[in-house]
């Protein structure tokens, strides 16, 4: 790639920083609005802050009417993918558009109204678009959950949420084969408080599941009769989606998303941080359930009139590591971002690129990754096979889109190895110490973003305003915690080296330490437990469980850790991918009873440690390290 200076990314990004409502109301005229805003960015309410106060607007009317309205209708809005049930076909923005306001229209007939919320519990379908955007068409609040979570996880969700609606499938398809959703979506409406009066249901060909009477409805009879419904206009600032997330606790974080804000960020982010405009395609080989998903499958690309390609399927063994190269090819993805764990695994299964061979990506501008830290490995794998800038960037569920990146539509600049570039504009990002002090360049803190943070960000917790000041503006006044450490070089470049609280990152989904030691915990024979995340070569962190014995438990360790496994694959879900796990007589402590996870982790990694002044007992880390060699970790990997 051609080396270019950074000058013009800083100068965007000052501008951005200094006359944010000049910015962003420029950003704002690419949408279409129902009423103008009365002010671009409402600071009355610090540290609370809004985006374009007073104006309306409907999502849904931006991502599909209006493309419609300009000639687009039958250009494909949604190109779906699908190896695992041998299906492919392209849903125009005129059928886009019949779908999902005929299901908003149905929607409404069983009386789901502005400001309701709606969970979409589903697999990788067009279908779940359709639920995601009639939510929006009728100013209904949706919740997607994450296909991989298990039952209890989805009532924790319902139980927060309180939808009046829910919209699942009988099944979704993994490598594995057909994994049954309708009887985990009535496990979980069992173990709810809440009571939901309406299910629709889509019965696929794979798995057919039995409606309950009086309750579930099937998707398919629910909207051939029901009538379109026109998109009800919202302020901009009413919630558009909640999307649950990992905190430090079991109770996941509801992460509150705008409407306006949110349209004019990932409007504003397609054209200049991904290089897309109407009539182009863009491919986010993710899923609708984690927040690359929401933005970069389904409103991202459809804001501004893309093709957003939805692939059920997985980078191998669906079936085979060409998969992503030959879909590219096939519909002319401009674009493509997928997480790092995917081009491991490509890289594992054909080291060579021997699946690049015969196909011609000339038609592929960039390669973006982000989810997990893009180690310089799969970096350089990937530039030497693709020909190609490989981008990573770095964000959140809570940022909603990339808080540092290449902008590479209008400024691209050098690629640097371990880094996402540099902070977007709108995004003022620091690296502090302890004390809320700048670090130098190359020196590690805690980054943070100076306050307010650009639209499309979190405008809160659903239900839990509290938790959302104290998780991530309490610790530094004034400034906004993203919970990731690293540090910035003289250039400006972030580097993201790893988390400052308990969550851990496997294969790119974000998961809580504390939530497995909750479960664990539950098992009878279990009186104390820690997870630490540990490398991993392919998944980037595996979880990993040490576990203290009550006295008299008369299972084998064999027996026990399968029990353990399963009652965390039973209360979180295949998508924790939890396999290690060892029974130790003591847990390392400091003095004042806190487990020393950090020290453990990095033993487990076999990296460079000191010996905690605080330890209660320095023996405890040596039954641990012994624990872990046994297990491959520490010492066995020397
Ligand atoms: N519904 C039901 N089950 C699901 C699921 C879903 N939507 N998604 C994952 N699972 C299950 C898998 O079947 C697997 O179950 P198993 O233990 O029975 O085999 C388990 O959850 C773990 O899945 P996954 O994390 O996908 O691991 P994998 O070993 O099947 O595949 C990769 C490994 C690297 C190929 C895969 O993780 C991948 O493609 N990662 C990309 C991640 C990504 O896109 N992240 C989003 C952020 S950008
Ligand atoms: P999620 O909310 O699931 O998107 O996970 C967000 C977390 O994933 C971030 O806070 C980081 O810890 C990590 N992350 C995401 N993208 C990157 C990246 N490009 N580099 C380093 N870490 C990343």
């Amino acid at each position: 790639m051609k080396t270019l200076n950074c000058e013009l990314h800083h100068q965007i990004h000052s501008e951005s920083l200094t006359e944010p409502d000049r910015f962003w109301a420029n950003a704002a005229q690419e949408l279409d609005w129902d009423r103008n805003w009365d002010k671009v960015l409402d600071d009355s309410k610090a540290p609370i802050y809004s985006w374009f106060a007073g104006a309306e607007l409907n999502t849904c009317y931006n991502a599909v009417d209006r493309h419609v309205e300009n000639g687009r209708g039958e250009q494909v809005a949604i190109q779906y993918v699908s190896p695992v049930t041998e299906s492919e076909y392209g849903i125009t923005y005129n059928e886009l558009l019949a779908q999902v306001s005929r299901l908003a229209g149905y929607m409404d007939s069983v009386g789901v109204k502005k400001g309701d919320r709606v969970i979409i519990y589903m697999p990788m379908v067009p279908e779940t678009a359709y639920a995601m955007l009639a939510c929006a068409r009728i100013g209904a609040i949706h919740s997607v959950v994450f296909g991989g979570f298990a039952a209890s996880e989805l009532a924790t969700r319902i139980d927060d949420a309180k939808p009046k609606l829910i919209l699942s499938a009988s099944c979704g398809i993994e490598p594995s084969g057909v994994v049954p959703y309708k009887p985990l979506l009535d496990d979980a409406i069992g173990q709810s408080k809440h009571q939901v009066d309406t299910c629709i249901i889509l019965n696929r060909s794979q798995y057919t599941a039995d409606l309950v009477t009086g309750r579930d409805v099937d998707w398919q009879s629910a909207v051939a009769s029901a009538p379109n419904i026109a998109c009800q206009t919202v302020a901009a600032t009413d919630p558009l989606y909640v999307l649950y997330t990992s905190g430090t606790t079991g109770q996941p974080k509801g992460v509150v998303r705008d409407n306006g804000g949110h349209a004019v960020a990932l409007s504003w982010s397609m054209k200049h941080i991904y290089d897309i405009a109407a009539g182009d395609v863009f491919w986010a080989a993710s899923d609708v359930g984690w927040v690359v998903g929401h933005s970069y499958i389904v409103y991202g690309p459809l804001l501004v009139g893309a093709t957003t390609v939805l692939f059920e399927g997985k980078p191998i063994g669906t079936p085979d590591p060409g998969i992503f190269w030959r879909i590219i090819e096939k519909y002319q993805v401009k674009s493509f971002f997928t997480a790092p764990t995917a081009i491991r695994a490509i890289k594992r299964d054909d080291p060579d690129g021997d699946f690049l061979k015969d196909v011609d990506l000339s038609c592929l501008k960039t390669l973006f990754l982000a989810g997990e830290r893009c180690d310089p490995d799969t970096l350089h794998w990937s530039e030497e096979r693709l020909n190609k800038p490989v981008i990573d960037h770095w964000w959140q569920t809570e940022t909603g889109w990339p808080v540092a990146a290449n902008l590479m539509g209008t400024a691209p600049v050098e690629v640097k190895a371990g880094s996402p570039a540099l902070p977007v504009p709108g995004y003022q990002v620091e690296v502090v110490d302890e004390m809320g002090d700048v670090v130098e360049p190359g020196a590690s803190g805690n980054v943070v973003i100076k306050l307010p943070l650009p639209p499309g960000t979190l405008t809160t917790l659903w239900n839990n305003e509290q938790r959302y000041l104290d998780s991530y503006l309490s610790m530094y006044p004034g400034y906004y915690l993203t919970g990731d450490a690293g540090y910035m070089d003289e250039d400006g470049y972030l580097y993201i080296m790893s988390r400052i609280d308990d969550i851990i990152n496997v294969a790119g989904h974000r998961l809580s330490t504390g939530r497995f030691e909750e479960v664990l915990c539950q098992h009878e024979a279990v009186a104390e437990v820690a997870v630490i995340g540990v490398d991993d070569k392919l998944k980037g962190q595996l979880p990993l469980g040490l576990v203290v014995l009550k006295k008299g438990v008369t299972l084998s360790d064999e027996e026990l850790y399968r029990e353990l496994i399963a009652l965390v694959r039973e209360h979180i879900g295949p998508v924790a991918s939890f396999r290690l796990v060892s029974a130790v007589q003591k847990l390392p402590k400091t003095r004042s009873g806190k487990i020393l996870r950090g020290t453990m982790r990095k033993i487990a990694d076999n990296q460079e440690y000191k010996m905690p002044a605080t330890i209660e007992d320095p023996q405890t880390l040596e039954l641990v390290r012994n624990a872990l060699t046994r297990m491959g970790y520490a010492d066995a990997h020397v």
